[in-house]
């Protein structure tokens, strides 16, 4: 054969990432623009990112320092870490130090760093956010995912994290407790904390604690697990979701001085990937944590509308037959339609993703099943982000009108009417 044919490299694959295929995510996604081309109105509900825009005073600070073009240190802004861990005292009464404070382009990517730098298994609840387990199996972790009931918001139980640790006391674990949770809502109540720091006490499991819905908090009553397991507790927060900014890509982690070897860990990797966050963006997001007047009246506007949505379509849901908690805190619900089965199998529904791509086709409302978050592939269940409205025009009309059903119906329409279809679609 002659050898002077263009020839591209075998395919060669790492194990780990091979036949991880595009995620049902991307289906509804793709199904969902389709649908879009041929003119038809989509309630978009798939995807979670805030309706609110960054804060005036950060967009300002942004702009202030467009001309930072240096890498900055790997663990972060300096004026940052202070901030962040000035904020955590206000927020949570609990002291760290800057150096224990590591900034990452979003917590997504500190996540995947934790996961690679501890040696130790993932321990998740079912349901949990869809890139905790990809992450694990991209490194080659083993995954255990725990048993929930909806009693207890489908969340992390005290005896059934104790049941598995009790089969292999010294296993090295990593737990990742997120509250407010995407995609349930579920916060965790002190109560509830104080239960599960004491198994994570006795077995010495990691925890890593996603509080990255903290601020959206629907009565501002947001409790860190850290107040209960500090030595063994990070926290994990950033600007993606309180303070709007997503795209901007910016997170952090903390840790007590127990961990200062997984930060330095930690930062020895990211030294070697990032680098170090986008100089800007780490500027601004000082501004984000420090006190500012305009803060508490803005976040406050976004719980209140946010809260007045989520009961309105808790109500909706479960008056059509939905099997749901109440959500507390962030963008999300997580109903369950299994009560709702053989109405559903008459119409050929069996299934999570069915449920979706029919509801879809019909009546225009996307949302994700519940197998993307890890439940069975056959269960009924969905989760929707009720996130489909201009957060701008609702922001300002919050700050003269009352956050009631008549303004979510005025402010928020396409939630408000994509809740209401798929609450009639299902029990139809
Ligand atoms: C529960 C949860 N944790 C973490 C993240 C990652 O956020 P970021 O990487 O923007 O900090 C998200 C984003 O959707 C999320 O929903």
């Amino acid at each position: 054969m002659p050898s002077n044919q263009p020839r591209s490299p075998e395919v060669f694959l790492n194990l780990n990432v091979r036949g991880m295929g595009a995620s049902a995510t991307l289906a509804i996604n793709e199904h969902s623009q389709r649908l879009a081309a041929q003119g038809r109105d989509i309630y978009r509900l798939g995807l979670g990112q805030s309706p609110f825009p960054v804060p005036g005073h950060v967009r300002d600070a942004l702009a202030r320092n467009a001309h930072q073009k240096d890498y900055l240190a790997v663990k972060g802004l300096p004026a940052l870490r202070q901030a962040v861990v000035d904020w955590v005292r206000r927020t949570e009464g609990l002291d760290y130090s800057p150096d224990n404070v590591l900034v990452g382009p979003g917590t997504k990517e500190l996540m995947f760093l934790v996961q690679l730098v501890y040696y130790g298994d993932l321990v998740i609840p079912s349901p949990s956010w869809v890139s905790y387990a990809p992450q694990a199996r991209i490194i080659g972790r083993h995954i255990h995912w725990l048993r929930t009931h909806l009693s207890s918001g489908l969340g992390v139980e005290p005896a059934v994290l104790e049941e598995l640790c009790r089969k292999d006391p010294d296993r090295p674990r990593l737990l990742i407790l997120n509250s407010p949770s995407n995609p349930t809502g579920l916060c965790y109540s002190e109560t509830q904390l104080r239960a599960l720091a004491s198994v994570l006490r006795k077995y010495r499991v990691l925890a890593l604690s996603d509080e990255i819905y903290s601020g959206t908090h629907y009565t501002d009553n947001h409790v860190s697990l850290a107040r209960f397991y500090p030595e063994g507790t990070i926290i994990s927060n950033g600007i993606s979701k309180w303070c709007g900014a997503g795209g901007w890509r910016l997170g952090f982690f903390v840790f007590p001085d127990s961990l200062g070897w997984l930060a330095d860990a930690m930062s020895t990797v990211a030294s070697e990937t990032f680098t170090a966050t986008s100089a800007p963006i780490q500027y601004a997001a000082v501004a984000a944590m420090e006190e500012h007047p305009d803060m508490p009246g803005y976040l406050d506007r976004s719980r209140r509308i946010l809260a007045t949505l989520a009961n309105h379509a808790y109500q909706t849901l479960s008056s059509a037959g939905a099997e749901l908690h109440p959500s507390g805190g962030g963008f999300y619900l997580f109903p369950r339609f299994e009560n709702l089965r053989d109405r559903l199998a008459s119409r050929r529904i069996f299934n999570g993703e069915t449920f979706c791509e029919r509801l879809l086709e019909d009546t225009g409302v996307a949302v994700l099943p519940g197998n993307c978050f890890g439940r069975p592939d056959n269960e009924l269940s969905t989760r929707l982000a009720i996130v489909d409205f201009d957060g701008e025009k609702a922001l300002a009309a919050a700050a003269t009108e009352d956050v009631d059903t008549a303004f979510i119906r005025k402010h928020c329409s396409r939630v408000t009417t994509a809740i209401e279809r798929m609450a009639e679609w299902a029990a139809g």
